[in-house]
This record gives C-alpha cells, structure tokens and sequence, in this order.
C-alpha cells in the first residue's frame, strides 16, 4: 500500500486526477463528502487530503510515503525528503513586490512582510540587504499599503491580487511548480512501488509536452 498525501483544493484534485490516469485510482475520492482518507485495496493506494503547507510535514515523518507540495514550502521549511518529480503544474513564483514606483534607496532597513521567512532571509542576506522581517499568516499584498512594510515576498501567480491593490513585482526570487516527493525510509522499503507510480506519472507528463 502507497500511502500519498495530496494537497485539498484546485491543485490537489488536478494532482488525483494525473494518478487516476496513471493507474492509481480510488473512486471514493470524488464521492462529495467530508472524509479526508480514502482507499483503494486492489489497487494498493490510500490517498488524504491535507492542507498544502503540511504535505512535507506529512512526508517527512513518515505518515505518508509520497506527496505532492509546491516547491516554495520544499525552499522554505528545507524538510528531509527526496524530490522525485517536476509535476510541471501549479506553476508561479516567489517575488518580492512594493507600491507602483517604490525605490529601495538602502539607507534604511528594509520591512519585509511574508509568509516566507526563511526564504526572505536567505535572498536577503545574500544581497546583503538588513531587514526587518514581518511574518504574516496571509493576505500579504495588504501590509506595503497601510504602511506596515516596505515590500512583500510573496507568490505571485497571475499577478491579478498585485495589480488590483497597485502593487507590482520588483524582482523573482525562484520558480515555483508542484513536486513530487518521498519519505526516505518509504522510498528504501517500497522502491518498487514508488518507482513504478512515478514512471507512469512521467509518462503522461510528457504525454502532455507533446
Ligand atoms: C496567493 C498569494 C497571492 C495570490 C497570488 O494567495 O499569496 O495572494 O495567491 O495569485 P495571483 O497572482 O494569481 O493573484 P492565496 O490564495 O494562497 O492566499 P493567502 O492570502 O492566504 O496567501
């Protein structure tokens, strides 16, 4: 049995449906209901539902063998997992944003609200740029107009959340689409297994290149 965490919402179900085409199915998945694990014995996967930013927790601790997350939580909490697979979706990036016509006149240490604190810190400091880190839960794009930071470090994805507050991107920090990832003991005990589902995911990824 596989045991796979995937992440609920648009991109979680967009991920189920790859598997599902893999070979991995599990109908109860789509059944409407509140239920978060779902099996399928004869096709030896067991799939849950968890919140996007837990996935690796989920992964590393052994709860789950695989997961899919997106690679700003892999940057930003540096978990002991193996990336197996560019999953070529759920793609955006990490950027840092300000007011339309903001400049950094580096005379002042910079106020950096983000959820991504470890990520703002490290492009920061190689930079050699001092900040004040400002760690919000969310709604980011908020803090740069009240006044509460500088700039923001955050995912951009259409860039529509920006341009309707007036913001704009400075600069992109990294890329960012969803992985795949294992729990290294899972990985060493259900080799097989785990190879066998990510070489049939692969193939309908590139399927889709074509
Ligand atoms: C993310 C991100 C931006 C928005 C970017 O927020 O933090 O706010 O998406 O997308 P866009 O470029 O397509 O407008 P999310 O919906 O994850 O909620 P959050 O406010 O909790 O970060």
């Amino acid at each position: 049995m596989i045991n796979i965490a995937l992440p609920k919402g648009r991109l979680g179900e967009k991920i189920y449906d790859l598997f599902e085409r893999a070979g991995y199915e599990c109908p109860s998945i789509k059944e409407k209901s509140r239920k978060l694990i779902f099996e399928n014995e004869e096709k030896g996967v067991r799939y849950f539902w968890v919140k996007p930013s837990d996935v690796s927790i989920y992964v590393e601790r052994g709860a789950a063998d695989i997961g899919v997350c997106g690679k700003d939580i892999l940057a930003e909490y540096s978990p002991e997992v193996y990336e197996l697979l560019d999953m070529k979706t759920g793609i955006c990036r990490l950027a840092v944003a300000a007011k339309k016509g903001f400049y950094d006149d580096g005379k002042h240490t910079l106020k950096v609200a983000t959820k991504f604190v470890n990520c703002a810190k490290r492009y920061y400091a190689q930079k050699s740029r001092d900040i004040d880190i400002i760690h919000l839960n969310g709604s980011i794009e908020i803090a740069p107009i009240l006044g509460l930071s500088d700039v923001i470090v955050d995912i951009v994805e259409t860039g529509s959340t920006l341009k309707e507050n007036d913001l704009e991107v400075v600069e992109t920090i990294f890329p960012i689409s969803a992985r795949l990832i294992a729990n290294k003991a899972s990985f060493k005990f259900k080799t097989k297994e785990i190879e066998n589902l990510v070489e049939q995911v692969k193939g309908l990824l590139s399927e889709k290149e074509l």
